[in-house]
């Protein structure tokens, strides 16, 4: 007798881009047991209608490392974190079309006392250590990163950086902390990502990238 193969275990971030990823995940044949909206519910790790996959709900930076090393085989996160970690096993194929932001460099209002114009050296409060060095490398910048996992938005305000890289939306909380928006590093959505060599060897892999394929071009108009 042959042995059911594992359930693929797909990744889904915990926080604000799920809202908008369960409607897109329905519509691809996944949902999750009705325990996954309970609040009160501890476990991390669920059954879906599929029966052969179950849903992991993880931090954002986290699907991508469980992605990479292949202990999910798929998941949805930002290409925010995407780009930041640069995973050579990550392939994102689709994208979502959701959780649309901008990842952006900011500065105090009346200016940062530093100039990336004369200045060769910068100091940077993110939570995108890799991404921002990068961009101000492209500018023969070098920029020390602060990392931060949240709140960044203080920390010229406290001398902690002279600037931060951030996700902006609204814009708000940026105003609210009496920061101005200097440079767009890159605009952000949602993808699909799955791990590449579970692509190659698992057809159900490449059977979940079709099915949200199918949606993609609904998705991104
Ligand atoms: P964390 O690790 O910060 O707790 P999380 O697991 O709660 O994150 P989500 O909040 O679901 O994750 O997803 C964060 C992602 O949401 C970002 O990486 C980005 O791609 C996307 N996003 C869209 N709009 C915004 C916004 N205004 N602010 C922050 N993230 C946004
Ligand atoms: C995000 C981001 C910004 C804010 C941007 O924070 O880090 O602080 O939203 O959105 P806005 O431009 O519409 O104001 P989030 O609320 O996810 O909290 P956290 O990063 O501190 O976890």
């Amino acid at each position: 007798m042959t042995q059911a193969p594992p359930p693929l275990i797909f990744a889904v971030p915990k926080g604000r881009i799920l809202k908008e990823a369960l409607p897109v995940m329905e519509r691809a044949g996944i949902e999750p047991e009705p325990a996954f909206h309970d609040r009160a519910e501890r476990s991390l790790s669920f059954t879906t209608t599929d029966g052969a996959m179950r849903i992991i709900r993880v931090r954002a930076f986290d699907v991508a490392t469980f992605v990479a090393f292949g202990a999910a085989q798929a998941g949805i996160v930002g290409s925010d974190v995407i780009e930041e970690f640069d995973y050579s096993e990550l392939y994102a194929p689709v994208d979502l079309g959701i959780g649309h932001c901008r990842l952006s460099v900011a500065e105090p209002a009346g200016g940062c006392g530093e100039s990336p114009g004369n200045a060769s050296h910068v100091r940077v409060a993110t939570k995108y250590p890799a991404i921002t060095r990068r961009f101000f490398a492209r500018h023969g910048i070098q920029a020390e990163c602060v990392k931060l996992n949240g709140a960044m938005e203080l920390a010229p305000a406290l001398g902690l950086s002279g600037r931060v890289v951030d996700l902006v939306d609204t814009g708000r909380t940026l105003a609210g902390n009496g920061l101005v928006e200097t440079q767009v590093i890159m605009q952000v959505s949602a993808r699909l990502i799955v791990n590449r060599a579970a692509l190659k060897t698992d057809p159900r892999v490449a059977a979940l990238v079709e099915r949200f394929r199918a949606l993609g071009d609904k998705l991104a108009a």
